[in-house]
């Protein structure tokens, strides 16, 4: 997967005098079926998340409070997305090494996994993962 596979997917947002409202729903707003939703809180300052790549599952992140960083790579090129709104969140195919870094005090990360959780799925060194993305090509 390149990381131009990688994209920022906007949730519907129904704006309500009395608190707005967001949603998404199973392969409806974002592209896999939901089988896992995990979620990230109470980072401490300066601290890094993932830093890994998973041969399988497409995950997708929204910050639902406060602000984090998400830089993808391919294992060449870098990306970094800012995601600081809870209306939208970033769709990560499989077989892309991924950071959570950034995190401002109270923030929450919540994720949705296309498969339940698997330690055979992660990918924890990055030279291992260039290995594998180099097979792939
Ligand atoms: P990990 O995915 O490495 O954390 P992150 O990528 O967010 O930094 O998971 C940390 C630990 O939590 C690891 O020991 C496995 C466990 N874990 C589960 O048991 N279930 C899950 O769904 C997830 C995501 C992690």
């Amino acid at each position: 997967m390149s990381i131009k596979n990688s994209e920022i997917i906007h949730l519907p947002k129904i704006l309500d005098p009395r608190g707005n409202l967001s949603f998404f729903e199973n392969s409806n707003q974002i592209p896999f079926d939901i089988k896992r939703t995990y979620w990230i809180y109470d980072v401490p300052g300066g601290a890094i998340r993932g830093s890994h790549a998973f041969k399988d599952s497409h995950e997708f992140i929204i910050a639902l409070s406060g602000s984090f960083d998400v830089i993808l790579s391919d294992g060449e090129k870098e990306v970094k997305y800012s995601l600081n709104r809870s209306y939208y969140g970033l769709y990560i195919p499989n077989m892309l090494w991924r950071r959570l870094d950034n995190f401002s005090t109270n923030s929450f990360a919540l994720i949705t996994s296309s498969i339940p959780y698997n330690e055979n799925d992660y990918i924890r060194d990055f030279e291992e993962f260039k290995l594998i993305k180099n097979e792939l090509k």
